[in-house]
């Protein structure tokens, strides 16, 4: 790769001279100006070596050898910085790798939209509740949800807090992932909380049972352990949105001559700041980790080319991911063309499907929420739509939970409408509970293994 070509006349800040958009407003210039020197200071939450091991996953992925599983909150909450929420978020996350592994025959790349999810694109910069205008919310490391005036100011400390959780997160992951928790030699590790559907229960121990007698077999045969496919490794991702968050975080490696955004794996650019001249693009363009770009029904076929032209002009392998997000009832229409842009920008790409993002709605009572048969529709479009054009689905990207909530409705339990109500807790998209979460994997795997 020839550094130099990809990052002409860039540097971490050569984004401040562009566009850029759902940036907060602070009041306090000097203590914003304090606060990113004190993160620019500070260890990097990932290391380059494990950004590029995600790079050669993505491009074996690319390649059709791997698949992507992406997941996690719509938004993470810095009170969700807990030890029992983020255990079960990485177990549904192991879980549904696990049964897609199974059905899809290929190694499942593992990774969590979290660690670092705290800033969220909002449609408007504001809020007006009584007649009252106060900054929208915008995550939990720019404001605070409330609504009063002294939560909604932006505040510079909250980056700081932002870092200090997403480090918290990720050392608890590391440590549950060497420790054993993602052991498959370990199936009491791989147990199910809360499931309460018989069918489904039987179904995923099946595929537990099979995989364990898999690993005693060729462990038999082999006489020892085959530590290499009985552990597994995770990666985090969030949307880099925020960019002097990202920028301080950004750091030159000496011995690989590239820049490495080192507050996550993998940042990805969100359907509101995918503008081929705005500054998110500008930035994400120098970095050396392996992006995603959101695709949505705003995007047209000359601007997604652009844009794979921008971010990487030298077609390497890994660095692109497309994560489209159309909806199940525009997929169809809109799909096709997108991918014929790409290929005719001679890019090779990893295609993943999102579909929730293209799939919410509101209830007649005011509740944002997203349906099971939608979500499920979408992917299974995506999977034909990409091998009816010679091209290939590599990835399924959710908005998930490890919890019990009441967010999306049906799914094998029938929720509806009226349950939502019971135990809805996000704080911004409606998220797959645990049960939907691995049912989905289910399906997905028996929809494609069985072919
Ligand atoms: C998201 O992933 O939470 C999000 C805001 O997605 P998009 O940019 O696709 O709308
Ligand atoms: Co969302």
């Amino acid at each position: 790769m020839n550094a130099a070509a990809q990052t002409t006349g860039w540097s971490p800040e050569s984004w401040q001279h562009r566009p850029a958009e759902q940036q907060p407003r602070y009041a306090d210039a000097a203590k914003l100006a304090r606060v990113i020197a004190e993160l620019s200071r500070l260890p990097p939450v990932v290391v380059s070596w494990e950004v590029d091991q995600l790079k050669e996953e993505l491009a074996a992925a690319q390649r059709g050898e791997r698949f992507l599983l992406q997941g996690g909150d719509c938004a993470e909450g810095f009170a969700d910085c807990e030890s029992t929420i983020i255990a079960r978020k990485l177990k549904i996350l192991l879980q549904m790798s696990l049964v897609l592994l199974h059905g899809l025959k290929k190694p499942v790349i593992r990774v969590g939209r979290m660690a670092g999810q705290y800033a969220k694109p909002r449609s408007a910069d504001t809020e007006t509740r009584e007649g009252i205008t106060l900054p929208s919310y915008r995550g939990d490391i720019i404001n605070h949800a409330a609504f009063t005036a002294a939560d909604r100011e932006p505040d510079p400390e909250l980056l700081l807090r932002g870092y200090e959780r997403a480090a918290l997160t990720l050392n608890f992951v590391r440590a549950l992932v060497d420790g054993g928790f993602a052991d498959l030699h370990h199936p009491e590790y791989w147990d199910l909380g809360f499931m309460q559907h018989a069918k489904l229960k039987d179904a995923y121990q099946k595929i537990v049972d099979s995989i364990s007698d898999s690993l005693d077999f060729f462990q038999a045969i082999s006489g020892g352990p085959i530590h290499e496919t009985s552990q597994v490794r995770f990666y985090s991702s969030h949307e880099g949105l925020h960019l002097l968050y990202e920028q301080a975080q950004t750091r030159y490696l000496q011995r690989r001559e590239r820049w490495y955004n080192l507050s996550t794996h993998m940042p990805w650019i969100g359907m509101r700041t995918a503008m081929p001249g705005g500054a998110h693009v500008e930035y994400f363009r120098g970095i050396a980790n392996p992006i995603g770009v959101k695709v949505g029904a705003a995007m047209d076929a000359a601007w997604l080319g652009e844009l794979t032209r921008i971010l990487n002009p030298e077609g390497e392998a890994g660095r692109l991911t497309l994560i489209h997000r159309f909806g199940a009832g525009n997929i169809e229409r809109l799909l096709p063309a997108m991918i014929k842009a790409v290929r005719d920008s001679g890019q090779e790409v990893l295609w993943v499907c999102d579909p929730m993002h293209g799939n919410t709605e509101t209830t007649p009572q005011g509740v944002k929420t997203r349906r099971f048969d939608n979500i499920l529709s979408e992917v299974e479009a995506a999977f034909r739509i990409h091998e009816e054009s010679g091209s290939r689905l590599g990835g399924v990207h959710f908005e998930l939970t490890g919890d019990d909530v009441t967010e999306c409705t049906g799914g094998a339990r029938g929720l509806s409408d009226g349950d939502l109500a019971r135990a809805y807790r996000t704080i911004v998209d409606p998220r797959l509970n645990y049960e939907q979460a691995l049912e989905l994997a289910m399906l997905i795997a028996r929809h494609r293994g069985g072919r």
